[in-house]
């Protein structure tokens, strides 16, 4: 009884001590961002920044659970008219989001900015340290990957036609020509396991095979761990510094079996023939040439089949969730894909040919741009910076940004906003890419030192699975009518699938 006045004593000395600090701190960050010539960028959600931004953060969870996020941020912006930089405050961090091309960019290029911790550290559970998660400053991660996915050697990767047989046999055709009603959403995730494996380990999963369901139709163990896990940190990624707050004994348990998975994958491609495969290059073997450390080749290929297998499957998914919407675009493009590659079948990752169907890339970019297939982007601020502009009442002047500020990079509200993209923003024209010059306002693949290491790979896949569909089918429907919704986990897919109806081509 009578501990309870003094606990109750150092609880709010506690947070008046902190509130000190962070005002001090405050007064000195504006006496800084003064002297500089910056001003500040407006406040979004000002109503409810009150109790710490908690009400924020419970509308992101909320909005994260109804599937509408990159909606939400967008409004978040629209509010306040012509804003393309807010603040944010949530649990009293800095936080700064921007739609702004010139920002953007700027970001992308300057040194004073790396991954935050919601990336290196929210994640590193499940898939450990690698490419994706560690800081720009560690050990280099990512430069023999770039070697490794260079241009020629990316157009030696074979799809092979098993993996897009199965994909195609997986789909029944009718006496009437026309499939039945499918979700194509999960066939592409097993499709690009099955190749990023390949390309990882030397050995497909042939997730594909076991969905088959004569086979059981179930994903297999090493696929259920990684999305229930992924699913996990995507929660955790919404607290920023705070995500170790976001745990389970579940997560924990998802994350041992798949690193279980892993090695098995690992150690069967040590202990095999390494010429197995042919040309084919594996990205575990060169890796083993600077490490043989058993957790760091297992962290090193699941960082990397983290940035190929789900990325890929999203484009795809939302490529083909718009075609549905827009059958003369289909037409369009089978007739495009016909003169192009007629109907013999694409196994090399061949981009030269693939740029050769400009119709090709403009469908397959004005899907990543509609969709955003990473919505929001972050970095953090790990030295005292400025950013161009943003500031003031009518956001031309620089903004003060001090060292360890979040910064989120609203890509579904700059790729959508009428001011880059014109009136028709928010509709799906491949053909506004037929004279456009890409700028910063398209940032898809990220940029600068921490940008995306496989957009010319990661568009061929997409490029050779959609060849290989429109080469069989001529006609698509969509059978799926609400509201579009986001399922994010890191990248956004359709969180209502992708289900239409096909007609097999008989020309
Ligand atoms: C169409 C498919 C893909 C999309 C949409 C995509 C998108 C992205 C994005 C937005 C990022 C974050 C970039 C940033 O923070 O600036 C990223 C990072 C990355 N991507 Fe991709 N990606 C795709 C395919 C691939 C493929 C095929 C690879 C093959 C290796 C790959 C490797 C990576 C790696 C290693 C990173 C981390 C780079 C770093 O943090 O330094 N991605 N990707």
């Amino acid at each position: 009884m009578t501990l309870l006045p003094a606990v109750l004593g150092a609880i709010v000395s506690g947070i008046a001590l902190q509130l000190t600090f962070y005002l001090l701190k405050q007064r000195r960050v504006n006496a800084q961002a003064v002297s500089r010539g910056c001003q500040p960028a407006p406040v979004a959600d000002s109503a409810s920044i009150w109790l710490f931004g908690l009400p924020i953060l419970w509308s992101m969870i909320k909005a994260d659970r109804d599937q509408c996020r990159p909606q939400l941020f967008a409004k978040s912006f629209d509010d306040l008219g012509r804003v393309h930089t807010v603040r944010k405050a949530i649990l009293g961090f800095r936080i700064l989001a921007t739609r702004d091309p010139v920002n953007v960019k700027f970001i992308y290029q300057s040194p004073s900015f790396d991954i935050g911790p919601a990336r290196s550290q929210a994640l590193m559970p499940l898939i450990g340290l690698g490419a994706f998660t560690a800081k720009s400053t560690s050990k280099n991660y990512r430069s023999f990957v770039r070697s490794h996915l260079s241009l020629d050697k990316v157009s030696r990767i074979e799809v092979r036609q098993t993996h897009i047989q199965y994909l195609l046999q997986s789909i029944s055709i009718g006496e009437d020509g026309w499939t039945t009603k499918i979700d194509l959403a999960p066939l592409f995730f097993h499709f690009t396991l099955d190749i990023a494996s390949e390309i990882v380990w030397g050995k497909s999963v042939d997730s594909q095979a076991a969905a088959v369901p004569s086979r059981g139709g179930s994903k297999i163990l090493l696929e259920q761990c990684f999305d229930s896990g992924k699913s996990f940190m995507a929660k955790r990624c919404n607290f920023l510094s705070l995500y170790w707050l976001v745990d389970s004994f579940g997560f924990r348990s998802v994350c041992a079996q798949l690193h279980h998975e892993v090695d098995k994958l690992v150690e069967g491609r040590l202990n095999s023939d390494p010429s197995i495969g042919g040309e084919q290059p594996v990205i575990l073997d060169e890796i083993v040439k600077s490490t043989q450390n058993r957790v760091d080749l297992r962290n090193q290929t699941l960082n990397l089949l983290m940035a190929i297998r789900d990325p890929a499957a999203a484009l795809l998914g939302w490529t083909f969730y718009h075609l549905a919407r827009h059958p003369k675009v289909f037409a369009k493009l089978r007739m495009a894909i016909l003169e192009s590659f007629g109907k013999e079948p694409i196994t090399m990752l061949d981009l030269a040919k693939f740029h050769s169907c400009a119709y090709l890339q403009h469908c397959i970019q004005e899907a990543h741009r509609i969709s955003a297939i990473v919505p929001l982007n972050e970095r953090f601020a790990v030295q005292d910076i400025d950013l161009p502009r943003g500031g003031g009442l009518d956001g031309t002047k620089p903004v003060f940004v001090p060292k360890g500020t979040h910064i989120l990079i609203a890509n579904y509200a700059m790729q959508r906003h009428p001011e880059f993209w014109g009136s028709d923003a928010d509709l799906f024209i491949p053909e506004r890419w037929e004279r456009r010059k890409v700028g910063a306002e398209y940032s898809p693949f990220g940029g600068g030192q921490r940008g995306c290491l496989g957009p010319k790979f990661g568009h061929a896949i997409v490029a050779s699975m959609t060849i290989q569909l429109l080469q069989r089918f001529d006609s698509i429907e969509n059978l799926e009518f609400a509201p579009v919704r986001y399922r994010e986990t890191f990248e956004s897919h359709s969180g209502n699938g992708v289900v239409v109806r096909l007609h097999n081509a008989d020309d």
